[in-house]
């Protein structure tokens, strides 16, 4: 027997002024499209913006809907987006943010085990990292190298070839 260890480095910044200006940029976009999330019921907006590899900029937020389990997180909105707008274009950086009239927006929150299983399977497909940058409106700010991170022991499109 022998036991395996994952770990993962990933920065904390204490507040958005200390990211460099382009990512800052991103993590404002991510908070304004959140005011754009169908939330009614959970009256939590997530907001989610992705740089593209060509320089486009796409944008998704959580749809809800009165039928709870219908309702899509913003990051798999905003991927949904990106394979029908350019299938084979990397994202560089994905920015999350959230906002909410009954708590306060003051911490990262990260991807749901859905999301994680999506954002995994669309770095493999292009064959190309995503960076997370997670923060609230305000407070500290996480900078994740490749969301793929979050989903140690994937399963993956290898198993299925
Ligand atoms: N939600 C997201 O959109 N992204 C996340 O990373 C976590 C949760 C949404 C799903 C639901 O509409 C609401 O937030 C509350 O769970």
């Amino acid at each position: 027997m022998k036991e395996n260890k994952f770990e993962f480095n990933y920065k904390v910044y204490d507040s958005i002024s200390e990211l460099p200006e382009e990512q800052q940029w991103l993590l404002n976009e991510a908070r304004e499209v959140s005011a754009n999330a169908y939330a009614p019921y959970s009256n939590f907006q997530v907001g989610a913006v992705a740089k593209m590899a060509n320089g486009q900029i796409v944008a998704g937020s959580n749809q809800e809907n009165a039928s709870f389990p219908v309702g899509l997180c913003a990051e798999r909105v905003l991927l949904a987006s990106i394979s029908s707008l350019f299938p084979k274009v990397p994202i560089e950086t994905i920015a999350i943010s959230y906002r909410s009239d009954s708590q306060k927006s003051d911490h990262p929150i990260s991807p749901c085990g859905i999301c994680r299983q999506s954002l995994q399977e669309f770095e493999g497909r292009v064959n190309h990292p995503v960076q997370l940058i997670l923060g609230g409106m305000e407070g500290p700010v996480y900078v994740i190298d490749s969301a793929s991170r979050l989903l140690p022991l994937a399963f993956t499109s290898d198993e299925l070839r």
